[in-house]
C-alpha cells in the first residue's frame, strides 16, 4: 500500500496550527489519551502484556482510535511506547504493574555499549510501522495520526538507570563520569531515532512528537552540551526528508531551553504546566506554535474549575499558533467525563475567543 491510497483527511486543524496558519478554534488532544482511565482500553487489552499489545497492529489501531470515538479531539497518537527503541537495540524491558518499566540489565560501564546493536529498524520495529498503516486506514481520514519517539536523553536515562526514577541520578552521574561513552550512546540513539521516525512517516504518520520527558533534570548547561545538538540533528534530518510533516518537541521541565528550541527545525514546542502561557508566548514571539499545558491534576477538580483553567490557558497562549493539550499525560485515576469537559471547553472557549479577535480586527 502506498501513502497515497489512505483515506482523505477531513480535519487538518492541528496541522494548520502547527504550520502557523490561521485557525477558527484551537485544536486539542491529550497526551496519553489512550490508557487505563478508559474502561474500553482496559477491556480491549485484557489477556495481553503491554509489549505484546504493541505488536498487534489491529489491537493498536483499536486502542489508538478509542479516544477519538469518545472525545472531539483533533489528533490520534499511535499506541506504543518510547521503550520499544531500547528493546530494538537488544535490551530487555518489562512493564511491571504498579511499578512501570524495568530494565533488569542496564548499561553500567562503557563496555556495555558493545551489547547494543544498531538495529535494522524495519526488522526490529516493523510492527510499529504495520500498526501505523492499519491505524491510518481505520481512522478513515477522521483526524491526523501522530507518530512519536523518545528523545535520546530520555531513552538513555531509562537504559542507564534500569527503570523509572524521580531523579535519574545514576543516569545523570554517567554523563559526568563517562562523558565520552555518554555522547557515544546519545549519538547512537539519535541515529536510531531518526531512522525510526523517517520510517513512521513513510508508513503514514502525519505529525511527529519527540518525548524528552526527563530533559528538565539535565539543567541548562548539560542540556545544551549533551541533548540540544541531538534534538537539533533529529529535526534537521526529518525536515530535510519530509518538510511537510510538523515536528513537536516536548522537553518537559526544560524552560531554560525555550529560546534554544525556537532556534531549531521544530514547528511546535510542547510545554508542561510549570511555565506561564503568556510568558512562554512572549519569549517565543510568533516564531513557533506552542502546545500545552494544563496540569492533568485539574481534571480531578469540578467542571467549573476545569473551564476556568482552560480559559486562563487559552487567554495566555492565544488561539493562533496554539494546540491545546495537558502539560503531561492522562493518569489511570482520571474520569473520562472530566476529559470530555476539558475538550468541550477548549472547543467553545477558543471558538469564542477566535471570533472576538476577528471582530476586534474589523
Ligand atoms: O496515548 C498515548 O499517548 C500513546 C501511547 C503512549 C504510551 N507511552 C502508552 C503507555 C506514549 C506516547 C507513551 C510515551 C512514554 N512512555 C513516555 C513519554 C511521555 C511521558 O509520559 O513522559 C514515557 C516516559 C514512557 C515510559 C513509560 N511507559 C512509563 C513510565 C510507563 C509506566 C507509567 C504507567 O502509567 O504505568 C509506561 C507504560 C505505558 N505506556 C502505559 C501506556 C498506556 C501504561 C501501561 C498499561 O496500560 O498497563
Amino acid at each position: 500500500m502506498t501513502i497515497d491510497s489512505f483515506p482523505t483527511l477531513q480535519n487538518d486543524l492541528i496541522l494548520r496550527a502547527a504550520r502557523g496558519e490561521a485557525v477558527e478554534r484551537a485544536p486539542v488532544w491529550m497526551m496519553r489519551q489512550a490508557g487505563r482511565y478508559l474502561p474500553e482500553y482496559r477491556a480491549a487489552r485484557e489477556g495481553y502484556t503491554f509489549f505484546e499489545t504493541c505488536r498487534m497492529p489491529n489491537l493498536v489501531s483499536e486502542l489508538t482510535i478509542q479516544p477519538v470515538r469518545r472525545f472531539e479531539i483533533d489528533a490520534a497518537i499511535v499506541f506504543s511506547d518510547i521503550l520499544v527503541v531500547p528493546i530494538a537495540m537488544g535490551m530487555d524491558v518489562k512493564m511491571v504493574a504498579g511499578t512501570g518499566p524495568v530494565l533488569p540489565d542496564p548499561i553500567v560501564s562503557p563496555a556495555d555499549l558493545s551489547r547494543l546493536r544498531s538495529p535494522d529498524v524495519d526488522e526490529e520495529l516493523g510492527y510499529v510501522f504495520d500498526a501505523i498503516r492499519v491505524t491510518r486506514n481505520d481512522l478513515e481520514g477522521c483526524v491526523p495520526l501522530i507518530g512519536f519517539s523518545g528523545a535520546p536523553w530520555t531513552l538513555m536515562a531509562y537504559m542507564v538507570e534500569g527503570g523509572g526514577s524521580k531523579s535519574f541520578s545514576r543516569a545523570r552521574s554517567w554523563l559526568h563520569l563517562e562523558p565520552r561513552a555518554s555522547r557515544q550512546l546519545l549519538d547512537k540513539l539519535t541515529d536510531v531515532v531518526i531512522e525510526y521516525l523517517l520510517r513512521q512517516i513513510q508508513a503514514g504518520a502525519q505529525m511527529i512528537q519527540l518525548f524528552d520527558s526527563w530533559a528538565g533534570l539535565l539543567g541548562p548547561d548539560m542540556f545544551r552540551r549533551f541533548e540540544l545538538p541531538q534534538l537539533r540533528r533529529i529535526a534537521s534530518a526529518l525536515k530535510a526528508a519530509h518538510p511537510e510533516v510538523p515536528l513537536t518537541v516536548f522537553a518537559r521541565g526544560a524552560h531554560y531551553a525555550l529560546e534554544d528550541l525556537v532556534e531549531s527545525d521544530y514547528d511546535v514546542i510542547s510545554l508542561d504546566w510549570t511555565i506561564d502561557p503568556a510568558q512562554a508566548r512572549v519569549r517565543t514571539q510568533e516564531r513557533i506554535t506552542l502546545q500545552g499545558n494544563m496540569d492533568p491534576a485539574v481534571l480531578f477538580a469540578t467542571e467549573n474549575v476545569i473551564r476556568s483553567e482552560v480559559r486562563r490557558m487559552i487567554e495566555g497562549f492565544g488561539v493562533q499558533q496554539y494546540i491545546a493539550n495537558l502539560g503531561h499525560g492522562m493518569m489511570p485515576e482520571h474520569d473520562p467525563d472530566r476529559a470530555a469537559v476539558f475538550v468541550e471547553a477548549v472547543h467553545s472557549i477558543s471558538s469564542q475567543l477566535a471570533e472576538s479577535q476577528v471582530t476586534t480586527q474589523i
